[in-house]
């Protein structure tokens, strides 16, 4: 695991952005897996820089995300089709059917999950970028989750609610109970994977991350059963790494 630690958030994000633009200028039909939540925010800004100054096409680049809310209809501003829309996809030039999100419309959520994951085994995903979560979950793969897990509906913890709460109005009766998530198998089935993680709340899963240990109990702990794995973090994120 290669462990990258900037001293700001916006030497994260473009450190980051530099290892996908490579991985596009080198291969412009690779397909990325892509994320949500705010870390890949900063990164997702630089994408659209390289792409808006012609340093990169995503003409040819494939996506396909970690998860999506349940209970959200698609078009909710919170809903992650919303949040890829948002803050990457309208600004860039990457095509509509080129990208893909588990669907949690419908009232059959399990073929839902088996459609996304017939998807995800028949492609090779060049690069899966990732979050973290406070409590070390990857995509929604909450703490006990299976590592041979792969896509499923699964039931979110009250600590990630109360933390993605902040983006439904603080209120945490807004925030869905459910989400359909890649699995932990499918993630580990990315050629490369890197991880983004800023800020003092994720300090404790990373140092746990970096230690080696790997537990269902930390999620994000699999990344150790990977040969191709970098993780970028910023000073307060790594503040408790034991040295
Ligand atoms: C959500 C997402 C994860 C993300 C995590 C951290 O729960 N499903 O993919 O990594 O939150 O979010 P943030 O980057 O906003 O801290």
């Amino acid at each position: 695991m290669k462990i990258i630690i900037t001293k700001d958030y916006q030497e994260l994000s473009e450190k980051a952005a530099e290892i996908i633009i490579d991985l596009v200028k080198n291969n412009p039909s690779c397909t990325l897996g892509l994320a949500t939540g705010s870390s890949p925010i900063g990164l997702y800004k630089n994408l659209i820089k390289a792409y808006e100054d012609g340093v990169i096409s995503f003409k040819d680049v494939k996506s396909y995300n970690l998860d999506e809310y349940c209970e959200l209809p698609k078009q909710h501003r919170e809903s992650y089709y919303s949040f890829m829309h948002a803050n990457l996809f309208d600004h860039i030039d990457i095509k509509e059917e080129n990208t893909h999100l588990p669907s949690s419309e419908g009232s059959d959520l399990q073929a839902n999950c088996k459609a996304y994951n017939k998807m995800l085994n028949s492609t090779v995903v060049d690069l899966q970028l990732l979050g973290i979560g406070a409590n070390g979950h990857i995509g929604f793969n909450e703490p006990g989750t299976p590592f041979k897990n792969e896509t499923s509906v699964i039931k979110l913890t009250d600590k990630t609610r109360e933390d993605n709460k902040r983006f439904f109005d603080g209120d945490i009766n807004q925030v869905p109970k459910y989400a359909i998530t890649m699995g932990i198998k499918n993630i580990l089935n990315a050629k490369s994977i890197l991880l983004v993680a800023n800020g003092k709340n994720k300090a404790e899963a990373i140092a746990k991350l970096v230690s080696g240990e790997v537990t269902e109990d930390l999620p994000a702990s699999a990344l150790n059963l990977h040969d191709n794995v970098t993780i970028i973090v910023d000073e307060e994120a790594a503040s408790l790494i034991e040295k």
